[in-house]
């Protein structure tokens, strides 16, 4: 099926055609209107056009508009102030569109699809615990992940382990000094970053320690067999956990290509930028110096005893994958203090003529709103822990609204509406400001959450167990018939579900789907609470809920794009 906006786009070009055929076509677009008052959908096509073909753009309107009569999509077709053209869609297409919805895929054949999408995503630094502060790179790029696939691109997305910096330099040095064998079988992350820390504390009192350190990380670098089996040794062990982790959150991974990965690359990236004149000796390091209107301090791509940074890896990753994939665009979801970074890369690619897309989807720093959880643990929350107290304070809430629910299933639908909490809260605000977590909006059924979105859904599902327990399941070919306001404005705005998805991917913002979402489930409930269904006779009672059920399938799947599971009772 087409989008809402393809298909009027289509009706008006064929009429556009008939009274102007010399019309600029490619001026018409459609979106939908600030108030639904004036209409569903607009194109201020008149007014772009009017100039080309020197016509007074109200006039060029009224001819369209009077060609488009009769039109059987459409109930209504106006001019708005200087030569809008707002279309309202006629009930019986509209049913007949809903109707067509997860029965027939969406046609998008209009984006530009080709190449691989590769979402950099997550990427924590080893012998580090997974907290709070890496939920949001992990999510978001999860999500950012599942809305191009569900677009139809080709997404790799891509864990850009840190398992090549100064810490592993540290850790050998404090692994050899301080490492407690039984804490360390029993819990790895924990005992790495104890003597971490240990070492940062100490190197306070000594600092020969630094050197000691320095000199085991370019040991390992320079693949001192010793070394390298620790190296290895902490990046198993993290990465087991971290898997853990991901597995919970249902976050996959197709590539875990971490610094380390490209060490071998990164001296002919050097030998590149230095053969185009870009990379300089400075003071005994290697830079980049970027024109004064980027207004970018100089990168450094290797420091004076030859160390390579995070830059260099950068660069080297980058030229990797433009060498194995034909890239569609490269995308990094860090926090906002890299963008000087990306910034530096982006603009050493452009210098070297590299010219994909490329985005840095940065957010703000999450912060932590309830201090009695973040007062007893310190600032740093580990997200293991994060989850599993959100599981609980959702089994209470189950506890409470489903005590029949058998406890198996219970404790799996508890799961998910924690995790799906706490995801939620995350993707609806706008990436870009620092977001506040609290437990009790997170967990609320209420309001903008997506315990509340899970509840719709399993509400639904309940009403169509019911039609089924009393003999008159749902008809998978009823005919949808929109009568009622509120039929029709859960209607409409069950056709803007892919423009929302686009939208979303368009800004990289998965908020938008949650806006779209929160939208559909109030919309949805003001419909259920003054429409009655399973009382209704059959013509009705049929049509209501296959409202209803289409309704369930959108939320589902957009709930599925922000990476949330959809019980089906709760
Ligand atoms: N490991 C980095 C950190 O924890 C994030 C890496 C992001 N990706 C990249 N290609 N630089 O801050």
């Amino acid at each position: 099926m087409k989008i809402i906006e393809k298909q009027l786009e289509t009706i008006l070009a064929g009429t556009i055609r008939k009274v102007r055929p010399d019309a600029p076509a490619g001026k018409l677009f459609f979106t939908k209107t600030n108030d639904e008052q004036f209409g569903d959908q607009q194109t201020n096509f008149a007014m772009a056009a009017a100039k080309e073909l020197k016509a007074n753009p109200k006039q060029l309107a009224s001819e369209i508009v009077e060609a488009l009569a009769g039109d059987p999509a459409l109930a209504k077709v106006d001019i708005a102030g200087p030569g809008f053209i707002n279309l309202t869609l006629s009930n019986d297409f509209i049913g007949a569109e809903v109707a067509k919805i997860g029965r027939e895929q969406y046609d998008l054949s209009f984006l530009d699809r080709q190449g691989t999408v590769v979402i950099d995503y997550s990427s924590p630094n080893i012998a580090k615990p997974m907290h709070i502060g890496h939920l949001r790179s992990t999510v978001l790029g999860d999500s950012l992940k599942r809305i191009y696939r569900w677009l139809g691109y080709t997404v790799v997305g891509d864990n850009h382990l840190g398992d090549w910096g100064t810490q592993f330099g540290k850790l050998i040095v404090a692994y050899r000094r301080w490492l407690d064998r039984d804490a360390y079988e029993k819990s790895a992350i924990e005992e790495l970053e104890r003597i971490y820390v240990l070492f940062g504390q100490a190197a306070e009192a000594d600092k020969s320690l630094e050197d000691e350190a320095r000199a085991e990380l370019k040991k390992l670098q320079e693949g001192d067999p010793e070394n390298r089996k620790l190296w290895q040794e902490f990046i198993t062990l993290s990465l087991a956990e971290y898997n853990r982790i991901y597995d919970r959150m249902g976050v996959k991974f197709d590539t875990y290509h971490g610094e380390s990965f490209f060490h071998d690359r990164m001296p002919a990236m050097l030998d590149l930028l230095i053969e185009k004149g870009l990379a300089k000796e400075s003071e005994g390091a290697l830079c980049v110096f970027f024109d004064d209107k980027e207004k970018l301090h100089p990168c450094i791509v290797r420091k004076q005893d030859g160390a390579f940074l995070y830059a260099t890896s950068d660069l080297a990753c980058l030229q990797f994958k433009r060498d194995n994939y034909t890239l569609n665009r490269a995308v990094y979801v860090t926090d906002e203090r890299q963008q000087p970074h990306f910034k530096q890369i982006f603009a050493i690619a452009r210098m070297l003529g590299w010219n994909e897309q490329l985005d840095h989807v940065w957010f703000g720093i999450m912060r932590f709103g309830d201090d009695t959880f973040s007062s007893r643990k310190g600032n740093v929350i580990k997200l293991d822990e994060l989850f599993t107290e959100a599981v609980r304070r959702a089994r209470l809430v189950i506890e409470e609204k489903n005590p029949e629910l058998p406890a198996e299933e219970k404790a799996a639908v508890a799961e998910m509406v924690g995790l799906g909490a706490v995801k939620y809260a995350d993707l609806s605000q706008n990436r870009i400001s620092a977001v506040s977590f609290e437990w009790d909006k997170a967990l609320s059924f209420d309001g903008n959450t997506a315990p509340y979105l899970q509840y719709t859904h399993a509400r639904i599902k309940s009403i169509a167990r019911k039609a089924a327990e009393t003999g008159r399941p749902a008809d998978p070919n009823a005919q949808i018939t929109i009568t009622t306001p509120a039929e029709r404005r859960l209607a409409v705005h069950l056709l803007g579900f892919p423009t929302a998805v686009l939208k979303a991917a368009e800004g990289y913002k998965p908020n938008l789907i949650a806006e779209y979402l929160f939208e559909l489930g109030q919309r949805f409930n003001t419909f259920y609470n003054s429409s009655p269904v399973l009382k209704e006779g059959d013509a009705v009672m049929q049509s209501r809920l296959a409202l209803c059920l289409r309704t369930a399938h959108v939320a589902k799947e957009g709930l599925g794009l922000l990476g949330i599971a959809a019980p089906e009772r709760m």
